[in-house]
C-alpha cells in the first residue's frame, strides 16, 4: 500500500477545531487499513503571521510542494485587520493556490435529505440538489496586475484591480468543467459578463470553441453571471456543473453553499494540472466556510465540510472513490440520526458540538465498514 503524505494546515479561527476531527478520521482510516496516511502540520494565515511575521513561511511552502495533498482549514479574522496587506492571512492561501498551480477549484453543493429544512429556500427547491461549481482559481482579478492604490495628490486616491484571462487559462478550466459534466449529468453552464467585460467575451468564445472541438456530446449553456446568480436561487436544480471565473466563482459558490442549508456543509478541492509522467497532480482541500471568528474556540463549529474535504482528497488525489463514498454516506447517516451543530439546528434535533459531530460520523463509519 502506498504511503500518502499529507500536509495539514489548520490555520485560524475554527480551522484548528475542525482539523482536529479530520485527524481523528485519518487515524480511523489508518487503523482500518483504508490507506496509509502520514501527516505533517504547519502554520498558515494569522497563526503563521503571529509566529513568523508572514502569512506562510518558505519552509511551509516547501512542505506543501512536497506533499501529496494539502488539507487546509481556514484563515483570517478581525485580529489581523491591521497587518500589512502582503502579510494578511488570506495572502497565505492565495500564495499556496498560485505557487502550487491550483487552477481548478471544485465546489460541490449537495443538499443532504436530512437538511432540506435548514435551507433558507423552500424544501422543493433544494431537495435532492447536486451541483458542482468549477471556479478558476489562479487568474482573473485576484492576481491581475496592476493591483494598486495610488495617491492622486488632490485628496483623492485611485484603486485599480485588473481582470486578466489568457486563452489557455479559460480553456483548461473549461476542460475540467466539460470532463466533470461527462461523469455526471452531462450539462455544463458557463457564466461570465460578456455584456460588460472583455474577459467575458473571450471566456464565452473559448468555451464555445472547446465545446465544438472536443465536447459536442456535452450540453453547453451560457448564462450571464448576474442572471446565473438569480437562477441559482430561483431553480438551482437546473444546474449540473457551472464553470466560471475566480471572482464570480467566489461569490456564486457562497450562494450555492447556502442553498444546502449551511456554509458548514460545503467542501472543496483545488487541483493543479495532472503530470503526464507520474499522473499526479498538486492538490489542496479546504472547506468553503472560512474561519468564523465569532464562534472560534467554542467547540461549536460544524466539522462536516472539513471531513467532506478530506473525502474529496481521497477521491481526487488518491483514487479512493469507494472510501470517499463511505465518508459521504457516514455524514448523511450521522445527520439522519438527528444530530445537528448549531449552524444547521432544527426543531427536535439533538444539538451537538464539533467533537460530538465528528464522533457521530466516525460511529457511522464503524457501522458502515463493519464486515
Ligand atoms: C474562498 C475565500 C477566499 C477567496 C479568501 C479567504 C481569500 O473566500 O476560498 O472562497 O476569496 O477565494
Ligand atoms: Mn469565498
Amino acid at each position: 500500500m502506498p504511503t500518502h503524505k499529507l500536509l495539514l494546515l489548520p490555520g485560524d479561527g475554527i480551522g484548528p477545531e475542525v482539523m482536529a476531527e479530520v485527524k481523528k478520521l485519518i487515524g480511523w482510516m489508518n487503523a482500518h487499513g483504508f490507506g496509509k496516511f502520514e501527516t505533517e502540520e504547519g502554520l498558515v494565515g494569522g497563526a503563521a503571521y503571529d509566529s513568523h511575521g508572514v502569512a506562510v513561511t518558505e519552509a511551509t511552502m516547501a512542505q506543501a510542494l512536497a506533499a501529496d495533498a494539502v488539507i487546509f482549514g481556514a484563515v483570517g479574522g478581525p485580529k489581523w485587520d491591521g497587518v500589512p496587506y502582503d502579510a494578511r492571512p488570506e495572502a497565505g492561501l492565495l500564495r499556496l493556490r498560485k505557487d502550487l498551480g491550483l487552477f481548478a477549484n471544485l465546489r460541490p453543493a449537495i443538499c443532504y435529505p436530512a437538511l432540506s429544512e435548514s435551507s433558507s429556500l423552500k424544501r422543493e427547491v433544494v431537495d435532492g440538489l447536486d451541483l458542482v461549481i468549477v471556479r478558476e482559481l489562479t487568474g482573473g482579478v485576484y492576481f491581475g496586475e496592476p493591483k494598486t492604490i495610488t495617491d492622486l495628490g488632490n485628496g483623492q486616491k485611485r484603486a485599480i484591480d485588473t481582470q486578466v484571462y489568457d486563452t489557455y487559462e479559460i480553456e483548461r478550466i473549461a476542460r475540467v468543467g466539460f470532463e466533470l459534466a461527462r461523469k455526471r449529468r452531462n450539462k455544463l453552464t458557463s457564466m461570465e459578463k460578456r455584456n460588460v467585460m472583455k474577459t467575458g467575451v473571450l471566456w464565452h468564445e473559448v468555451v464555445d470553441q472547446l465545446h465544438a472541438r472536443e465536447f459536442k456530446d456535452v450540453q453547453l449553456e451560457h448564462q450571464l453571471a448576474d442572471a446565473g446568480a438569480m437562477q441559482l436561487v430561483r431553480w438551482p436544480k437546473q444546474f449540473d456543473v457551472i464553470v466560471t471565473d475566480n471572482l464570480f466563482g467566489d461569490v456564486l459558490s457562497d450562494v450555492a453553499a447556502m442553498l444546502t442549508g449551511s456554509l458548514g456543509m460545503l467542501p472543496s478541492a483545488s487541483l493543479g494540472e495532472t503530470d503526464a509522467k507520474t499522473l499526479k497532480r498538486r492538490a489542496l482541500y479546504e472547506p468553503v466556510h472560512g474561519s468564523a471568528p465569532d464562534i472560534a474556540g467554542k467547540g461549536l463549529a460544524n466539522p462536516i465540510a472539513m471531513l467532506a474535504s478530506f473525502g474529496m482528497a481521497l477521491r481526487y488525489s488518491f483514487a479512493m472513490g469507494k472510501e470517499a463514498d463511505l465518508i459521504d454516506q457516514a455524514i448523511a447517516a450521522a445527520l439522519a440520526t438527528g444530530v445537528r451543530t448549531y449552524d444547521i439546528k432544527s426543531e427536535g434535533a439533538t444539538m451537538v458540538g464539533t467533537a460530538e459531530m465528528g464522533a457521530a460520523v466516525l460511529q457511522q463509519l464503524d457501522r458502515l465498514a463493519a464486515p
